[in-house]
């Protein structure tokens, strides 16, 4: 077979986002204002959320959500080792500690059993910091069940996990506060952008004053209303999130795609499953939900110690091959930050760290035709059997 150029990443625009930014820029208001509305309203009705926030990135979703949760500094928040540092960088924004757990091997996801042993060992921690790793949701029922039991709130991290279910839920529908990610190589795209949810009115009315300077009316509102548009007032110090209209047009062209992409990403994830099943030397992703309900984000294996090639040695043979990958993730106790304030030790994190070793994610996004999927899964036997 001749030698193909696989990305690890691949955006797909259609026609509409095009059509939907020509009428941001025909209209002449470019920053947030009804395209953004309209995001919104068609995203909590997605998710069967009461209401959308959206912002310039889920990372501001995660910030505005802890700080709506009404973290105090020095606060105690869990929050899983293996994940992208967004999801605890938010809680020293608010001069918070994280207190990271361990997580179950194959799903990389924080499991009830996790949890409660962490509560054991720190009955002090308020809030917990949810991943659903890689559009996998966690096990939200007995998470929750927990949590009330033991007064934590729950913000989850749904950057990976759109469109995702459990149990014939949404995540987003749980009732808690979800933050979803639009960054440019999510599962829907805005460029960049983020989008918070929640079931609570009042909540909800803290985070869309905190997006936008704390200032109690919005831009929208300032310019359409019949009260003067410089009648404001500032009630807190709040920040700058808003999403401009721009990319909500692009959000809203890729949310009519949602489902379609998801199935694609499916495709390829079966195809993984059907053909690297025999390898010995790698461990495959577990899948805990039915196929149709995972969001296929990532599909991230792990090279296991007994191979004779190195993950670092596998990624750059792969790269030879002109396939790209990538790795989530470098768990955070073992970043400089995380690892020397808190004093954070491999030990503590077992399956952390087997999956450490050797976790690579390969290429997972729609329209991967057959003939790349092959030759992926022949490279990958080549370099390593
Ligand atoms: C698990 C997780 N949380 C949060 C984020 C932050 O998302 P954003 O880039 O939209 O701020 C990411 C981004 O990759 C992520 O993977």
């Amino acid at each position: 077979m001749d030698k193909l150029s696989i990305p690890f990443a691949k955006v797909f625009i259609g026609e509409n986002e095009h059509k939907y930014i020509k009428e941001v820029l025909d209209s002449g208001w470019l920053t947030t204002a009804g395209k953004a509305l309209e995001f919104e309203k068609k995203f909590a009705e997605y998710v069967g959320a009461k209401f959308a926030c959206a912002v310039n990135s889920c990372t501001a979703a995660l910030h505005l959500g802890i700080d709506a949760l009404g973290i105090q500094p020095g606060d105690k928040v869990f929050v899983p080792t293996m994940t992208f540092t967004a999801s605890a960088e938010i809680i020293r924004y608010m001069q918070g500690d994280p207190c990271f757990l361990d997580i179950e091997y194959g799903t990389n996801l924080i499991t009830p059993q996790i949890l409660l042993d962490g509560i054991k060992k720190n009955p002090d921690v308020r809030f917990l910091v949810i991943v659903h790793y890689g559009g996998q949701s966690a096990h939200m029922d007995e998470i929750i069940t927990i949590c009330k039991k033991s007064n934590i709130k729950i913000l989850e991290d749904a950057a990976h996990s759109f469109p995702s279910r459990l149990n014939g839920k949404m995540v987003g529908s749980f009732g808690e506060v979800a933050c979803f990610s639009f960054y440019a190589n999510k599962t829907i795209t805005t460029g960049e952008g983020g989008m918070l949810v929640t079931d609570d009115e009042n909540l909800h009315k803290r985070v869309k004053t905190m997006r936008l300077h704390g200032i109690n009316r919005d831009i929208w509102d300032r310019f359409t209303s019949n009260v003067p548009s410089w009648e404001y007032d500032v009630i807190e110090a709040g920040y700058k999130y808003n999403m401009p209209d721009i990319n909500a047009a692009i959000g809203l062209g890729q949310l009519e795609q949602a489902e379609f992409f998801r199935s694609e990403r499916q495709k390829v994830a079966e195809y993984y499953f059907k053909h690297l099943s025999d390898i010995e030397c790698i461990d495959l992703p577990i899948c805990n939900v039915p196929y149709n309900d995972h969001a296929w984000h990532l599909f991230p294996i792990v090279i296991k110690g007994n191979s004779e090639i190195s993950r670092h040695l596998f990624i750059e043979k792969m790269s030879e091959a002109g396939i790209g990958t990538s790795v989530h993730y470098k768990p955070l106790h073992r970043m400089t930050y995380y690892k020397e304030r808190y004093n954070l030790s491999p030990s503590d994190f077992p399956n952390a760290e087997k999956t450490w070793m050797g976790n690579v994610s390969l290429p997972i996004y729609p329209f991967l035709k057959e003939q790349e999927l092959e030759y992926i899964c022949m490279a990958i036997k080549r370099i390593l059997t």
